[in-house]
């Protein structure tokens, strides 16, 4: 089992806080297109012909795509993988892409799970962020997917805005439920270096919300999801039974992935792999046929942090046997050892041999990773 992911490192406007690797030139879509199926030639031995079950177009904005460079994308996908029949293919969207036309085209491609960045329905976060799109037609795009035959749809959200108020956030949350979208990614907003919100936090122009402020957005997110029988299966991702990321799912049960584009990271079980984040050199190098990347072996001990990381952010927690057997029983025992005071402390419960935060644990998730790290 494998999966692919798809960077489209285009965006036709910058977000204040984002630092995803993106170019507002969108003038060399097609250069980049063909650089990306020249990558699928040169990476198809990467996955060692395991069945590829989710692909995923992320970005930068995906949505920039017209339909024939995503068909391009396909032939080359099908020409030099193995994909499953009932592979899951998610397309992250920015609402403003998604008319009616476009949707009605999309659903012919073959994609079948939608990922729509709506971050907030107040208008005046949406202005702070700088995105393009207004809160109606966010939930415009929403309801217009469902009419053109999108069964599978994420929606992105975002807490912890600066100036966010507890019934802005509250109003999100109940308007994301009403739409009857199967689920929800809400991540708190991280300020990152080099964004436009970097600087305005240093110019002291925004402020970041008190720590009390955003555990509470959490708690509510979380007893909202609830309420409306969404498993919260990892922390920052809720869904209906049955409707998981299956491609988000593998990436932290450490399935095989390969990343095509610039930026794209890649991992097989022993090496991780990110490629040039720069759109030039990147089809620079692939038209000499080199993929240009830099990677790193995985040692046990990065091996055993990066399972520690992942797996104690979703429900299913850390596996200790799963740690014996595919690392070490020092690294189980370790673990084991170190977990005793947060389940004393009710952070962390142990169900059979896994280890699973409690609610209260997730409110610190970060900082209890960190204290079970080697
Ligand atoms: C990188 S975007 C790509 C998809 C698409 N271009 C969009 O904007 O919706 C994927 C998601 O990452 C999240 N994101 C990006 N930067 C973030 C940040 N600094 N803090 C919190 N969430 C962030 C947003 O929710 C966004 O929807
Ligand atoms: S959040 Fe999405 S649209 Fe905004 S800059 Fe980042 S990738 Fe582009």
């Amino acid at each position: 089992m494998a999966g692919i992911y798809i960077h489209i490192p285009f965006c036709k406007k910058l977000c204040h806080y984002c630092d995803f690797h993106k170019s507002l030139n969108l003038k060399d879509k097609g250069r980049m297109i063909k650089a990306l199926v020249k990558e699928m030639e040169l990476e198809n031995g990467f996955l060692e012909s395991e069945q590829v079950e989710t692909i995923y177009f992320g970005g930068g904005t995906p949505s920039v795509l017209n339909y024939e460079e995503i068909m391009i994308i396909f032939e080359g996908l099908y020409k030099y993988f193995k994909i499953s029949k009932d592979a899951e293919i998610t397309y992250e969207a920015n609402p403003d892409d998604l008319t009616k036309q476009y949707l009605n085209k999309l659903v012919k491609t073959g994609i079948n799970r939608l990922s729509i960045g709506l971050q907030s329905f107040s208008d005046r976060d949406l202005r702070l962020l700088n995105r393009r799109h207004q809160s109606k037609t966010g939930i415009k795009a929403v309801y217009d997917s469902k009419d053109a035959g999108f069964e599978n749809i994420n929606v992105d959200l975002i807490y912890g805005i600066p100036g966010m108020s507890m019934e802005t956030w509250e109003n999100n949350i109940d308007i994301a439920f009403q739409m009857e979208i199967n689920h929800i990614s809400a991540y708190h907003l991280t300020i990152e270096p080099d964004t436009v919100f970097f600087r305005y936090i240093k110019e002291g122009r925004i402020k970041i919300p008190e720590e009390d402020i955003s555990i509470e957005q959490f708690r509510v997110l979380i007893k909202k999801a609830g309420e409306n029988e969404f498993i919260h299966y990892e922390i920052s991702n809720f869904c209906l039974d049955n409707f998981f990321s299956k491609h988000n799912t593998n990436y932290w049960k450490q399935v095989k992935y390969l990343g095509l584009g610039p930026s794209a990271h890649s991992y097989n079980g022993k090496i991780r792999r990110w490629n040039v984040a720069d759109n030039k050199m990147y089809m620079d190098s692939i038209s000499k046929n080199k993929v240009p990347f830099e990677k790193e072996y995985l040692d046990n001990r990065k091996k055993y942090n990066e399972y520690i990381l992942t797996s104690l952010r979703t429900i299913w927690g850390i596996d200790l046997k799963f740690l014996e057997e595919n690392y070490s029983k020092e690294a189980m025992d370790y673990c084991t050892g170190l977990s005793k005071r947060f389940i004393d402390y009710g952070m962390i419960k142990k169900k059979k041999d896994n280890l699973i935060l409690t609610d209260q644990g997730k409110l610190i998730a970060d900082n209890i990773i960190s204290e079970l790290m080697m």
